[in-house]
Protein backbone atom coordinates (compact mmCIF):
# COMPACT_ATOMS: atom_id res chain seq x y z
CA UNK A 1 0.00 0.00 0.00
CA UNK A 2 1.38 3.57 -1.05
CA UNK A 3 1.93 6.04 2.02
CA UNK A 4 0.56 9.41 1.47
CA UNK A 5 2.80 12.45 1.96
CA UNK A 6 0.69 14.87 2.82
CA UNK A 7 2.70 17.21 4.22
CA UNK A 8 5.92 17.23 1.82
CA UNK A 9 7.99 19.72 4.62
CA UNK A 10 9.80 16.89 6.20
CA UNK A 11 11.13 15.47 2.98
CA UNK A 12 12.14 18.96 1.74
CA UNK A 13 13.67 19.89 4.94
CA UNK A 14 16.05 16.26 5.25
CA UNK A 15 15.28 14.40 2.64
CA UNK A 16 17.69 11.46 3.56
CA UNK A 17 17.06 11.76 7.10
CA UNK A 18 13.33 11.40 6.22
CA UNK A 19 14.02 8.71 2.95
CA UNK A 20 15.91 6.75 5.66
CA UNK A 21 13.03 6.46 8.62
CA UNK A 22 10.41 5.24 5.89
CA UNK A 23 13.01 2.63 4.61
CA UNK A 24 13.50 1.60 8.22
CA UNK A 25 9.67 1.51 8.98
CA UNK A 26 8.86 -0.03 5.92
CA UNK A 27 11.09 -2.62 4.74
CA UNK A 28 13.14 -2.43 1.69
CA UNK A 29 10.27 -1.15 -0.95
CA UNK A 30 8.58 2.01 -0.47
CA UNK A 31 5.32 3.46 -2.02
CA UNK A 32 4.99 7.05 -1.54
CA UNK A 33 2.31 9.03 -2.95
CA UNK A 34 2.99 12.67 -3.63
CA UNK A 35 0.25 14.87 -5.15
CA UNK A 36 -0.45 12.69 -8.83
CA UNK A 37 2.76 10.70 -9.03
CA UNK A 38 3.39 7.27 -7.49
CA UNK A 39 7.26 7.00 -5.95
CA UNK A 40 9.25 3.96 -4.95
CA UNK A 41 11.74 3.71 -2.95
CA UNK A 42 14.10 0.63 -3.30
CA UNK A 43 16.48 -0.22 -0.70
CA UNK A 44 17.25 -4.19 -1.56
CA UNK A 45 20.16 -4.11 -4.22
CA UNK A 46 18.57 -6.87 -6.45
CA UNK A 47 15.75 -4.99 -7.49
CA UNK A 48 18.10 -2.37 -7.68
CA UNK A 49 19.94 -4.48 -9.92
CA UNK A 50 16.63 -5.28 -12.08
CA UNK A 51 15.66 -0.79 -12.49
CA UNK A 52 19.25 -0.05 -12.76
CA UNK A 53 20.66 -3.07 -15.29
CA UNK A 54 17.91 -6.19 -16.11
CA UNK A 55 15.11 -3.93 -17.10
CA UNK A 56 16.66 -0.52 -17.25
CA UNK A 57 15.35 -0.17 -21.15
CA UNK A 58 11.73 -0.07 -19.50
CA UNK A 59 12.62 3.23 -17.64
CA UNK A 60 14.15 6.67 -18.45
CA UNK A 61 15.90 8.71 -16.35
CA UNK A 62 13.82 10.92 -14.09
CA UNK A 63 13.97 14.37 -13.25
CA UNK A 64 13.65 14.48 -17.15
CA UNK A 65 15.88 16.88 -17.30
CA UNK A 66 14.39 19.72 -19.50
CA UNK A 67 14.67 21.96 -16.96
CA UNK A 68 18.38 21.71 -17.07
CA UNK A 69 17.97 21.11 -20.66
CA UNK A 70 19.46 24.68 -21.22
CA UNK A 71 22.73 23.51 -19.67
CA UNK A 72 23.44 19.92 -20.64
CA UNK A 73 21.36 20.15 -23.81
CA UNK A 74 21.33 15.89 -25.09
CA UNK A 75 24.83 15.37 -23.01
CA UNK A 76 25.30 12.49 -21.87
CA UNK A 77 24.23 12.81 -18.35
CA UNK A 78 20.94 14.00 -20.20
CA UNK A 79 20.19 12.23 -22.93
CA UNK A 80 18.15 8.83 -24.05
CA UNK A 81 18.78 5.69 -26.35
CA UNK A 82 19.88 5.52 -29.30
CA UNK A 83 21.84 8.82 -29.14
CA UNK A 84 23.37 8.00 -25.67
CA UNK A 85 24.70 4.87 -26.66
CA UNK A 86 26.06 6.54 -29.64
CA UNK A 87 27.20 9.05 -27.65
CA UNK A 88 29.10 7.07 -24.89
CA UNK A 89 30.86 4.93 -27.69
CA UNK A 90 32.20 8.34 -29.01
CA UNK A 91 33.46 9.32 -25.51
CA UNK A 92 34.71 6.37 -23.98
CA UNK A 93 38.46 6.33 -25.31
CA UNK A 94 38.74 9.64 -23.88
CA UNK A 95 38.58 7.59 -20.05
CA UNK A 96 40.63 4.74 -21.22
CA UNK A 97 43.82 3.92 -19.18
CA UNK A 98 46.85 4.79 -21.75
CA UNK A 99 44.77 8.94 -21.49
CA UNK A 100 44.48 8.91 -17.90
CA UNK A 101 48.17 8.89 -16.82
CA UNK A 102 47.82 12.57 -18.57
CA UNK A 103 45.37 13.33 -16.21
CA UNK A 104 47.46 12.03 -13.80
CA UNK A 105 50.24 14.40 -13.90
CA UNK A 106 47.01 17.38 -13.90
CA UNK A 107 45.89 16.37 -11.07
CA UNK A 108 48.83 16.03 -8.99
CA UNK A 109 50.37 19.77 -10.34
CA UNK A 110 46.78 21.10 -9.52
CA UNK A 111 47.24 19.44 -6.13
CA UNK A 112 50.96 21.02 -5.57
CA UNK A 113 49.51 24.73 -6.94
CA UNK A 114 46.87 24.77 -4.60
CA UNK A 115 49.15 23.14 -1.36
CA UNK A 116 52.03 26.28 -1.90
CA UNK A 117 49.22 28.81 -0.96
CA UNK A 118 48.45 26.99 2.44
CA UNK A 119 50.10 28.36 5.39
CA UNK A 120 51.05 26.94 8.68
CA UNK A 121 47.82 27.46 10.83
CA UNK A 122 46.19 29.02 8.46
CA UNK A 123 41.81 28.56 8.32
CA UNK A 124 40.42 27.86 5.35
CA UNK A 125 37.28 26.37 3.72
CA UNK A 126 38.23 23.05 2.70
CA UNK A 127 35.16 22.49 0.53
CA UNK A 128 35.51 25.62 -1.32
CA UNK A 129 39.61 24.72 -1.53
CA UNK A 130 38.69 21.15 -3.04
CA UNK A 131 35.82 22.92 -5.47
CA UNK A 132 38.72 25.70 -6.81
CA UNK A 133 41.11 22.00 -6.94
CA UNK A 134 38.24 20.18 -8.69
CA UNK A 135 37.93 22.84 -11.08
CA UNK A 136 41.19 23.21 -11.95
CA UNK A 137 41.50 19.86 -12.93
CA UNK A 138 38.68 19.68 -14.68
CA UNK A 139 39.14 22.67 -17.01
CA UNK A 140 42.65 21.47 -17.61
CA UNK A 141 41.80 18.12 -18.92
CA UNK A 142 39.15 18.80 -20.68
CA UNK A 143 40.66 22.24 -22.28
CA UNK A 144 43.82 22.33 -21.36
CA UNK A 145 42.98 25.96 -19.72
CA UNK A 146 46.11 27.23 -18.65
CA UNK A 147 45.62 30.96 -17.43
CA UNK A 148 44.09 31.89 -13.95
CA UNK A 149 41.67 34.79 -15.84
CA UNK A 150 40.34 32.02 -18.08
CA UNK A 151 39.65 29.78 -14.96
CA UNK A 152 38.26 32.84 -12.56
CA UNK A 153 36.03 33.41 -15.46
CA UNK A 154 35.31 29.56 -15.60
CA UNK A 155 35.25 29.59 -11.63
CA UNK A 156 32.88 31.90 -11.39
CA UNK A 157 29.92 31.31 -14.01
CA UNK A 158 30.14 27.95 -13.16
CA UNK A 159 29.17 28.57 -9.48
CA UNK A 160 26.17 30.34 -10.37
CA UNK A 161 25.07 28.01 -12.38
CA UNK A 162 25.86 25.13 -9.64
CA UNK A 163 24.01 27.49 -7.49
CA UNK A 164 20.62 27.17 -9.26
CA UNK A 165 20.89 23.71 -10.92
CA UNK A 166 20.99 22.61 -6.82
CA UNK A 167 17.56 24.07 -6.55
CA UNK A 168 16.19 22.64 -9.70
CA UNK A 169 17.14 19.43 -9.34
CA UNK A 170 15.94 16.93 -6.68
CA UNK A 171 13.10 14.06 -7.95
CA UNK A 172 10.77 16.76 -6.56
CA UNK A 173 12.48 19.64 -8.39
CA UNK A 174 9.45 20.60 -10.33
CA UNK A 175 7.58 21.81 -6.66
CA UNK A 176 10.76 23.58 -6.00
CA UNK A 177 10.28 25.80 -9.21
CA UNK A 178 9.37 28.85 -8.39
CA UNK A 179 11.64 31.08 -9.62
CA UNK A 180 12.65 34.48 -8.43
CA UNK A 181 13.07 36.29 -11.71
CA UNK A 182 16.47 37.54 -10.33
CA UNK A 183 17.86 34.11 -9.63
CA UNK A 184 17.13 32.81 -13.47
CA UNK A 185 18.55 36.09 -14.84
CA UNK A 186 21.71 35.71 -12.77
CA UNK A 187 21.83 31.82 -14.19
CA UNK A 188 20.71 32.67 -17.76
CA UNK A 189 24.21 35.30 -17.97
CA UNK A 190 26.50 32.50 -17.01
CA UNK A 191 25.40 29.89 -18.92
CA UNK A 192 25.87 32.78 -21.56
CA UNK A 193 29.16 33.15 -20.40
CA UNK A 194 29.67 29.75 -20.58
CA UNK A 195 28.64 29.02 -23.72
CA UNK A 196 30.73 31.73 -24.85
CA UNK A 197 34.00 30.23 -23.36
CA UNK A 198 33.13 26.59 -24.70
CA UNK A 199 32.72 27.31 -28.29
CA UNK A 200 35.74 29.66 -28.08
CA UNK A 201 37.36 26.85 -26.96
CA UNK A 202 35.78 24.88 -29.75
CA UNK A 203 36.48 27.32 -32.75
CA UNK A 204 40.14 27.97 -31.59
CA UNK A 205 40.92 23.93 -31.16
CA UNK A 206 39.78 24.09 -34.89
CA UNK A 207 42.41 26.42 -35.72
CA UNK A 208 45.59 24.58 -34.06
CA UNK A 209 47.64 22.39 -35.82
CA UNK A 210 49.40 20.66 -33.22
CA UNK A 211 46.79 19.86 -30.55
CA UNK A 212 46.97 19.01 -26.45
CA UNK A 213 45.96 16.03 -25.86
CA UNK A 214 42.95 16.72 -23.83
CA UNK A 215 39.31 15.32 -23.53
CA UNK A 216 38.46 18.09 -25.98
CA UNK A 217 40.98 16.71 -28.47
CA UNK A 218 39.71 13.57 -27.98
CA UNK A 219 36.07 14.06 -28.42
CA UNK A 220 37.03 16.32 -31.43
CA UNK A 221 38.68 13.46 -32.96
CA UNK A 222 36.07 10.91 -32.53
CA UNK A 223 34.42 9.16 -35.21
CA UNK A 224 31.31 7.26 -35.69
CA UNK A 225 32.30 3.47 -36.68
CA UNK A 226 29.68 3.33 -38.93
CA UNK A 227 29.16 6.84 -40.27
CA UNK A 228 32.90 7.81 -40.27
CA UNK A 229 31.71 11.29 -38.95
CA UNK A 230 32.46 13.46 -36.26
CA UNK A 231 30.05 15.47 -33.05
CA UNK A 232 28.54 18.42 -34.86
CA UNK A 233 29.74 21.36 -32.40
CA UNK A 234 26.16 21.67 -30.76
CA UNK A 235 26.87 18.21 -29.59
CA UNK A 236 30.55 18.64 -28.64
CA UNK A 237 29.03 21.83 -26.42
CA UNK A 238 26.98 19.95 -24.86
CA UNK A 239 29.10 16.66 -23.74
CA UNK A 240 31.74 19.03 -22.61
CA UNK A 241 29.55 21.08 -20.93
CA UNK A 242 28.00 17.96 -19.20
CA UNK A 243 31.74 16.73 -17.92
CA UNK A 244 32.37 20.33 -17.09
CA UNK A 245 29.64 20.10 -14.69
CA UNK A 246 29.72 16.49 -13.84
CA UNK A 247 33.02 16.29 -13.40
CA UNK A 248 34.10 18.95 -10.71
CA UNK A 249 31.12 19.40 -8.27
CA UNK A 250 31.30 15.61 -7.08
CA UNK A 251 34.98 15.09 -6.84
CA UNK A 252 35.18 18.68 -4.61
CA UNK A 253 32.51 16.65 -2.52
CA UNK A 254 33.80 13.39 -2.03
CA UNK A 255 37.64 14.84 -1.17
CA UNK A 256 35.90 17.06 0.92
CA UNK A 257 34.18 14.42 3.00
CA UNK A 258 37.26 12.44 3.00
CA UNK A 259 39.25 15.14 4.60
CA UNK A 260 36.53 15.61 7.01
CA UNK A 261 36.41 11.77 7.83
CA UNK A 262 40.28 12.24 8.19
CA UNK A 263 40.39 14.96 10.71
CA UNK A 264 37.44 12.70 12.54
CA UNK A 265 39.95 9.72 12.54
CA UNK A 266 43.43 10.93 13.32
CA UNK A 267 44.40 7.07 13.57
CA UNK A 268 43.14 6.64 10.08
CA UNK A 269 45.27 9.98 9.04
CA UNK A 270 48.18 8.52 10.27
CA UNK A 271 48.15 5.59 8.68
CA UNK A 272 47.42 6.91 5.44
CA UNK A 273 50.16 9.49 6.22
CA UNK A 274 52.41 6.56 6.63
CA UNK A 275 51.68 4.69 3.37
CA UNK A 276 51.80 7.87 1.55
CA UNK A 277 56.03 8.65 2.78
CA UNK A 278 56.67 5.20 2.03
CA UNK A 279 54.96 4.63 -1.35
CA UNK A 280 55.75 8.25 -2.53
CA UNK A 281 59.56 8.96 -0.65
CA UNK A 282 58.84 12.36 -1.05
CA UNK A 283 58.76 12.42 -5.02
CA UNK A 284 55.44 13.71 -7.08
CA UNK A 285 52.84 10.74 -7.55
CA UNK A 286 52.45 9.17 -10.77
CA UNK A 287 49.09 7.05 -12.15
CA UNK A 288 51.14 3.67 -11.46
CA UNK A 289 51.18 5.05 -7.28
CA UNK A 290 47.60 4.99 -7.03
CA UNK A 291 47.35 1.18 -6.80
CA UNK A 292 49.63 1.26 -4.32
CA UNK A 293 48.02 3.35 -2.25
CA UNK A 294 45.89 1.27 -1.10
CA UNK A 295 45.46 2.75 2.90
CA UNK A 296 44.30 5.85 1.02
CA UNK A 297 41.81 3.85 -1.39
CA UNK A 298 40.15 2.14 1.04
CA UNK A 299 39.73 5.99 2.85
CA UNK A 300 38.37 7.10 -0.64
CA UNK A 301 35.50 3.59 -1.06
CA UNK A 302 34.47 4.19 2.38
CA UNK A 303 33.97 7.83 2.15
CA UNK A 304 31.96 7.38 -0.69
CA UNK A 305 29.79 4.67 1.28
CA UNK A 306 28.95 7.39 3.70
CA UNK A 307 28.93 10.51 1.82
CA UNK A 308 27.79 9.76 -1.56
CA UNK A 309 28.29 12.56 -3.93
CA UNK A 310 25.40 11.49 -5.90
CA UNK A 311 23.21 11.04 -2.61
CA UNK A 312 20.08 9.67 -4.96
CA UNK A 313 18.69 8.25 -8.58
CA UNK A 314 15.43 8.44 -9.65
CA UNK A 315 14.29 6.35 -12.77
CA UNK A 316 10.22 6.71 -14.35
CA UNK A 317 9.09 3.89 -15.41
CA UNK A 318 7.81 3.89 -19.48
CA UNK A 319 5.77 0.97 -19.18
CA UNK A 320 4.38 -1.57 -16.54
CA UNK A 321 7.23 -3.24 -15.24
CA UNK A 322 7.15 -6.87 -13.49
CA UNK A 323 10.47 -8.22 -11.52
CA UNK A 324 10.59 -10.51 -8.97
CA UNK A 325 7.08 -10.40 -8.23
CA UNK A 326 6.77 -6.83 -7.62
CA UNK A 327 4.60 -4.52 -9.74
CA UNK A 328 5.57 -0.93 -10.79
CA UNK A 329 2.85 0.74 -12.92
CA UNK A 330 3.49 3.33 -15.82
CA UNK A 331 4.69 6.57 -14.80
CA UNK A 332 5.91 6.08 -11.37
CA UNK A 333 9.03 7.25 -10.32
CA UNK A 334 11.71 4.51 -8.70
CA UNK A 335 14.40 6.60 -6.41
CA UNK A 336 17.68 4.74 -5.37
CA UNK A 337 19.24 6.59 -2.63
CA UNK A 338 22.18 5.63 -2.34
CA UNK A 339 22.89 8.22 0.93
CA UNK A 340 20.01 6.02 2.58
CA UNK A 341 20.78 2.14 1.07
CA UNK A 342 24.53 2.66 1.76
CA UNK A 343 24.01 3.02 5.67
CA UNK A 344 21.74 -0.38 5.61
CA UNK A 345 22.34 -2.39 8.99
CA UNK A 346 21.74 -5.64 6.29
CA UNK A 347 24.11 -4.63 4.01
CA UNK A 348 26.80 -3.31 5.95
CA UNK A 349 27.69 -3.87 9.92
CA UNK A 350 27.82 -0.75 11.74
CA UNK A 351 27.06 1.19 8.94
CA UNK A 352 27.40 4.47 10.56
CA UNK A 353 30.89 3.32 11.37
CA UNK A 354 33.77 4.77 9.68
CA UNK A 355 35.51 1.31 8.75
CA UNK A 356 37.94 1.64 6.02
CA UNK A 357 38.71 -2.15 6.87
CA UNK A 358 35.48 -3.55 6.24
CA UNK A 359 36.30 -4.77 2.72
CA UNK A 360 34.35 -5.02 -0.19
CA UNK A 361 31.01 -4.61 0.11
CA UNK A 362 28.18 -8.17 0.64
CA UNK A 363 26.37 -7.21 -2.58
CA UNK A 364 27.52 -5.44 -5.82
CA UNK A 365 24.34 -3.41 -6.14
CA UNK A 366 24.29 -2.21 -2.50
CA UNK A 367 27.44 0.61 -3.28
CA UNK A 368 26.23 1.97 -6.01
CA UNK A 369 28.60 5.67 -6.19
CA UNK A 370 29.10 5.86 -9.50
CA UNK A 371 25.78 4.36 -10.55
CA UNK A 372 25.00 1.58 -12.32
CA UNK A 373 24.09 -0.18 -15.68
CA UNK A 374 24.29 1.38 -19.15
CA UNK A 375 24.56 4.86 -17.03
CA UNK A 376 27.64 3.95 -15.12
CA UNK A 377 29.38 7.08 -14.00
CA UNK A 378 32.26 7.29 -17.39
CA UNK A 379 34.24 9.03 -15.16
CA UNK A 380 34.22 6.78 -12.64
CA UNK A 381 37.97 5.55 -13.12
CA UNK A 382 39.02 9.42 -13.50
CA UNK A 383 37.39 10.41 -10.04
CA UNK A 384 39.20 7.38 -8.35
CA UNK A 385 42.02 8.58 -9.25
CA UNK A 386 41.48 12.14 -8.47
CA UNK A 387 40.75 10.92 -5.55
CA UNK A 388 43.64 9.24 -4.16
CA UNK A 389 46.62 11.21 -6.00
CA UNK A 390 44.80 14.47 -4.30
CA UNK A 391 44.68 12.80 -1.10
CA UNK A 392 48.02 11.73 -1.26
CA UNK A 393 49.78 14.71 -2.49
CA UNK A 394 47.78 16.66 0.21
CA UNK A 395 48.82 14.28 2.73
CA UNK A 396 52.61 14.44 1.72
CA UNK A 397 52.89 17.88 3.40
CA UNK A 398 49.07 18.27 5.05
CA UNK A 399 47.13 17.70 8.08
CA UNK A 400 44.13 19.37 8.05
CA UNK A 401 41.99 19.72 11.12
CA UNK A 402 38.19 20.86 11.81
CA UNK A 403 38.55 24.45 13.61
CA UNK A 404 37.36 24.61 16.86
CA UNK A 405 33.38 25.24 16.42
CA UNK A 406 32.79 24.14 12.98
CA UNK A 407 29.16 22.50 12.16
CA UNK A 408 29.58 19.65 10.04
CA UNK A 409 26.18 18.93 8.81
CA UNK A 410 25.03 17.19 4.93
CA UNK A 411 23.43 19.09 2.85
CA UNK A 412 21.55 17.12 -0.05
CA UNK A 413 21.10 19.48 -3.35
CA UNK A 414 22.24 18.96 -6.82
CA UNK A 415 25.28 16.84 -4.80
CA UNK A 416 25.58 15.89 -0.70
CA UNK A 417 27.72 18.80 0.10
CA UNK A 418 29.08 20.08 3.77
CA UNK A 419 25.87 22.43 4.59
CA UNK A 420 28.33 25.14 6.05
CA UNK A 421 31.46 24.25 4.16
CA UNK A 422 34.38 22.70 5.88
CA UNK A 423 36.39 25.13 8.26
CA UNK A 424 39.49 23.46 8.66
CA UNK A 425 43.06 24.50 9.96
CA UNK A 426 45.97 23.64 7.86
CA UNK A 427 49.15 22.65 9.71
CA UNK A 428 52.07 21.65 7.45
CA UNK A 429 53.92 18.15 8.56
CA UNK A 430 57.44 17.64 10.23
CA UNK A 431 58.57 15.74 7.46
C1 LIG B 1 33.43 11.04 -7.01
C2 LIG B 1 33.12 11.51 -8.20
C3 LIG B 1 31.92 11.13 -9.00
C4 LIG B 1 30.75 10.55 -8.59
C5 LIG B 1 30.34 10.14 -7.19
C6 LIG B 1 29.93 10.39 -9.78
C7 LIG B 1 28.69 9.78 -9.79
C8 LIG B 1 27.94 9.54 -10.92
C9 LIG B 1 26.70 8.81 -10.95
C10 LIG B 1 26.01 8.17 -9.75
C11 LIG B 1 26.27 8.77 -12.23
C12 LIG B 1 25.01 8.06 -12.73
C13 LIG B 1 23.82 8.97 -12.83
C14 LIG B 1 22.54 8.23 -13.20
O1 LIG B 1 22.55 7.00 -13.35
O2 LIG B 1 21.50 8.88 -13.30
C15 LIG B 1 27.23 9.53 -13.02
C16 LIG B 1 27.13 9.73 -14.38
C17 LIG B 1 28.02 10.47 -15.11
N1 LIG B 1 29.22 11.02 -14.65
FE1 LIG B 1 29.95 10.86 -12.80
N2 LIG B 1 30.61 10.89 -10.86
C18 LIG B 1 31.83 11.34 -10.44
C19 LIG B 1 32.83 11.89 -11.23
C20 LIG B 1 32.72 12.13 -12.57
C21 LIG B 1 33.78 12.69 -13.41
C22 LIG B 1 35.18 13.03 -12.91
C23 LIG B 1 33.26 12.83 -14.66
C24 LIG B 1 33.91 13.36 -15.94
C25 LIG B 1 35.12 13.82 -16.06
C26 LIG B 1 31.89 12.35 -14.63
C27 LIG B 1 31.03 12.35 -15.69
C28 LIG B 1 29.81 11.69 -15.71
C29 LIG B 1 28.98 11.57 -16.91
C30 LIG B 1 29.27 12.16 -18.28
C31 LIG B 1 27.85 10.80 -16.53
C32 LIG B 1 26.71 10.33 -17.43
C33 LIG B 1 27.07 8.94 -17.96
C34 LIG B 1 26.01 8.29 -18.84
O3 LIG B 1 24.81 8.41 -18.56
O4 LIG B 1 26.43 7.63 -19.81
N3 LIG B 1 31.61 11.93 -13.34
N4 LIG B 1 28.24 9.97 -12.21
Amino acid sequence: MAIMISNPFGLFADPIGYLRRMAERNGPVVRMEFGPRQFILLNEPELIEEVLVRQAVAFEKFPRIERTKGLFGEGLLTSEEPLHLKQRRLAQPAFHRERLAGYAAEMVGATRRMTMRWKDGEERNAAQEMGNLALDIVSRTLFSTQTDEQAGRIGDSLDEVVKTLNHLVTPWGNVLLGLPTQVRKRYRAALGELDEIIHGFIAHRRQMTVKPNDLLTMLMEARDAESGLGMPDVQLRDELMTMFVAGHDTTANALAWTLYLLAAHPEWRERLEKEVDEVLGGREARMEDAAKLEMTSVVFRESLRLFPPVWILGRRALRGVEMKGMKIQRGAVVLVCMAVLHRQGSLFERPDVFDPMRGEPAHRYGYLPFGAGSRLCIGERFAWLEGVLCLATMAQRWRLDLAEGARVEMQPLLTLRPKHGLPMVLRERNT
